[in-house]
């Protein structure tokens, strides 16, 4: 039988880690698949996937900036198709189909370290891709959602797509207050990311010791707001590679069926991370 095929598509890619993920899974799982990372300029997103179906590619991850323009070359599930963007694409049944496991990632570790999500006040950095797929979830959950974002017109955008949710800007201000009154603060932006690790939207002085700081950032694993969160007392800190693990095994099951070894996948990412 021929190597099955799996990779990661985007536009900078060099530093995912998808590939020591899924490869370690695949390892795990005694599966004879191989995942590679490679790099595809917006403008060849569609021969991009269009080549890879005719190559036998057996499913891609989507990242960076590509997940909402990749929708025109899928046939997305209803889900992926409300939140408007996609991660994950499947060819096995013939038609290339599209799914977005962000949200469901997210949620996966939200409801692991908080427990119920009704009626918690969650306030949300950032409005893109990502954004969209956790305020898609959370809102199902029935949380309440603040949407502060840079570009204040994207922000009410996506307020108004959700059923019970709001949005402010990016001024501390108006932040500090909201966060007064929020159970959850997510970062779905890339401030912090390496190479510019000593950035963050919101610091120490405006945060209380009962919130759950969760970035979904995972380069490092320790961001700055997370550094400033423990700096605030805060007890329930989330790391962004348990979202990229959750997000990632959701992947894996829809292309191979099986159920993903997590913890493999989960020790692979933190080894790498330490390496780099
Ligand atoms: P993704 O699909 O990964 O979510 P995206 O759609 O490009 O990526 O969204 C990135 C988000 O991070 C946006 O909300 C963006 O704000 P704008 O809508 O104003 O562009 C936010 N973002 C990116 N860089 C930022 C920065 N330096 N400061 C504040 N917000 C930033």
């Amino acid at each position: 039988m021929v190597k099955k095929v799996y990779g990661v598509i985007g536009d900078p890619i060099e530093h995912s880690l998808s590939p020591v993920m899924h490869n370690a899974a695949f390892e795990a799982l005694g599966l004879d698949a191989i995942y590679l990372a490679f790099r595809v300029a917006e403008h060849e997103l569609g021969d991009a996937i269009r080549g890879a179906k005719s190559l036998g590619i057996a499913g891609l991850n989507v990242t960076i900036p590509l997940k909402e323009k990749a929708l025109a070359f899928v046939d997305a599930d209803d889900v992926a198709t409300r939140i408007g963007a996609i991660n994950t694409i499947d060819f096995t049944s013939g038609t290339p189909t599209g799914y977005n496991t962000d949200g469901i990632g997210a949620l996966t570790v939200l409801k692991e370290r908080v427990g119920e999500i009704r009626g918690k006040e969650v306030l949300i950095l950032g409005a893109g891709g990502a954004a969209r797929a956790i305020a898609f979830y959370l809102d199902a959950e029935g949380a309440r959602l603040t949407i502060a974002n840079r570009t204040e017109d994207r922000a009410a955008m996506l307020a108004s797509s959700l059923h019970n949710a709001d949005f402010i800007s990016l001024r501390e201000e108006e932040l500090k207050r909201h966060i007064r009154d929020a159970d959850i603060l997510i970062n779905t932006t890339p401030v912090g990311m390496y190479p510019r690790a000593d950035a963050t939207l919101v610091n120490a002085g405006m945060m209380h010791s009962e919130l759950v700081v969760f970035d979904i950032v995972y380069n490092p694993a320790e961001t700055k707001l997370l550094r400033e969160a423990k700096k605030a007392g805060v007890q329930t800190i989330i790391e962004g590679v348990k979202m990229l693990v959750y997000q990632g095994a959701a992947s894996f099951r829809i292309w191979t069926g099986m159920e993903p070894p997590v913890e493999v996948m989960e020790s692979a990412v933190r080894e790498a991370l330490s390496l780099s």
